[in-house]
């Protein structure tokens, strides 16, 4: 693994204000934009889609990292390619055969990542490893921010660093902080997605820092 890299999770963030929130996000030291995809039907919550992150993809050259918690992904994630993301991360919960949709995102030149619910065993995931360029091991279960992170989950990350070594990216998304960011590092991963802890605090700047800090083990 590489050094930790923090992707704030817009989910929490002063939707009113948004080109304001990019720039103290910049400002900041953020180095992904993490953009919560809800379809009030894959996650019991709605948030915001393509039309809304063309108009974030010109005001950033950040990466944009879409974890799209949606039904059929494999209907919907080109209008996400299209509207300027770099990374595109489906649930194998939406689709149980992910190789096709990888490769598809693969071959359209961007960063293709499967995501992994709580509940659901590793072996789901497992075979389709290698076919991904990130897995995203998700620490609540997702809908909503400012949910307690779930220790149990670490295993899945450290099964993927033995397994994938440094080739893939490991993000982990949900309850992330300073106290439980070291554990998620310690277990292999690198990306870390981090809603209320940034977006809780007057200083953001500071709330990454903090963070990263206690990533850098
Ligand atoms: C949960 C989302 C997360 C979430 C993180 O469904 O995928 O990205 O917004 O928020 P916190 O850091 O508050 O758990
Ligand atoms: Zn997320």
């Amino acid at each position: 693994p590489g050094r930790p890299v923090m992707g704030p999770s817009m989910l929490k963030c002063d939707f009113g204000n948004l080109a304001e929130e990019i720039s103290r996000l910049e400002d900041a030291g953020a180095e992904v934009l993490h953009l919560d995809v809800m379809d009030g039907h894959f996650v019991p919550n709605l948030s915001y889609g393509p039309m809304v992150i063309e108009r974030i993809r010109e005001r950033t050259d950040l990466p944009l990292d879409a974890h799209l918690m949606i039904s059929e992904p494999s209907r919907w994630w080109k209008e996400y390619a299209d509207a300027g993301c770099d990374a595109i991360t489906f649930h194998i919960e939406a689709e149980p055969d992910p190789t096709a949709n990888l490769a598809a995102i693969r071959d359209a030149g961007l960063t293709a990542g499967l995501a992994i619910n709580p509940p659901t065993s590793f072996d789901r995931i497992e075979p389709f490893v290698d076919a991904a360029d990130l897995v995203l091991v998700m620490s609540v279960n997702p809908g909503f921010g400012g949910q307690k992170f779930m220790p149990q989950v670490l295993p899945k990350v450290s099964r993927l660093r033995q397994m994938a070594g440094d080739r893939l990216i490991i993000s982990i998304d949900g309850g992330i902080g300073t106290e439980t960011i070291s554990s998620a590092a310690s277990a292999g991963a690198e990306l870390f997605v981090a809603g209320s802890s940034i977006f809780d605090a007057d200083d953001y700047g500071a709330a990454i820092k903090a963070l990263t800090h206690q990533a850098d083990i």
